[in-house]
């Protein structure tokens, strides 16, 4: 295995197509790791890695600490509640704190976009960017890629579909980064309230319909409403958008009939997709979880300097 390592993860914009290649392919290491009978390996051994995580999370985060603990990593875990950013410290004030601890690395989910940016400026640990705001969710697009790279052998020239709110979507950001590089066909839909201009510049096809979109796709990516992040109401009501956005059975025999559908998490049954679906034959979303561990055992390892495993290794 050769060594390369990544100096932080911010977002997928401007990662190459080798760069992602190298990343899965780790994974795949990784998730071998991950079946052994003792699932662990020294590669962290006396690594600090401190997870910041400033906003809800529930895949991620527990992903994060299990590819930590399977790397032999010291963790800490430092969340908005338990910290005194609820206590009006700025986040340069908590930042300086995190740093007189001297992590090595730190794992950050922040609601606004930039924090992982901003952070990387400010303090020496490598940062990875577990979610900010609107803006990227780079190790979820990894990990999506990785599932489809499984289940299609490549991701070259496969129609991909993500369907649902992409405006204010980091998922969605992330994974049009991703996947325009690694020669997918993209193909985006949702509500034009929930659309984003530019989209053809970034080379993907926007569609106003669920229809187009999913029609003979190799994947079919739904994603949630992010309420969270809406000023006013961009739809009339959730039934409403079933009945134009949701993913049902009628509707994915559009796709191709060995098409794969992916959900990021947390799932709105009836919303965004019929239950039929995400309990279905074609649905691979616990895939997508148990992948999220390899892929940041991947990113932990890369960012921390790739020397002990590949040492031991070549
Ligand atoms: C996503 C997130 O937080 O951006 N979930 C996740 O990390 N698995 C998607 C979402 O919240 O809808």
């Amino acid at each position: 295995m050769t060594a390369f390592s990544l100096p932080h993860l911010i977002g997928i914009e401007g990662m190459d197509r080798d760069t992602i290649t190298k990343i899965l392919d780790l994974a795949d290491h990784f998730k071998e790791v991950n079946q052994r009978a003792v699932k662990k390996v020294p590669a962290l051994r006396g690594v600090l890695v401190v997870n910041f995580f400033v906003e809800n999370s529930t895949r991620t985060r527990s992903s994060f600490e299990i590819a930590e603990k399977r790397l032999s990593a010291d963790t800490l875990n430092f969340s908005a509640s338990s910290s005194s950013l609820a206590k009006g410290e700025t986040l340069r004030d908590t930042a300086r704190n995190l740093q007189a601890m001297s992590p090595d690395i730190l794992v950050v989910r922040h609601g606004a976009a930039g924090v992982p940016g901003f952070l990387s400026r400010h303090i020496s640990a490598a940062i990875v960017n577990a979610g900010d705001g609107w803006h990227e969710h780079p190790t979820q697009a990894l990990l999506d890629m990785h599932t489809m790279r499984e289940n299609l052998g490549s991701l070259e020239g496969k129609k991909v579909a993500i369907v649902g709110d992409i405006t204010h979507s980091r998922v969605a950001r992330s994974n049009i980064f991703g996947l325009v590089t690694m020669g997918a066909d993209l193909h985006l839909a949702g509500p034009a309230t929930m659309m984003p201009p530019g989209l053809d510049e970034l080379g993907v096809k926007a569609h106003h319909r669920i229809e187009p979109a999913i029609e003979d796709a190799d994947v079919v990516m739904m994603l949630r409403i992010q309420k969270e992040r809406m000023g006013n109401d961009l739809f009339p009501n959730d039934r409403e958008y079933f009945k134009y956005f949701g993913l049902t059975e009628e509707r994915l025999k559009l796709a191709k009939p060995n098409a794969i559908v992916m959900h990021p998490g947390p799932m709105n049954r009836g919303v965004e997709i019929a239950p039929e679906v995400a309990d279905g034959d074609q649905n691979v979303i616990l895939e997508q979880v148990g992948n999220g561990v390899a892929v940041r055992m991947a990113v932990l390892y890369l960012v921390a300097g790739g020397g002990l495993l590949s040492q031991k290794e070549e």
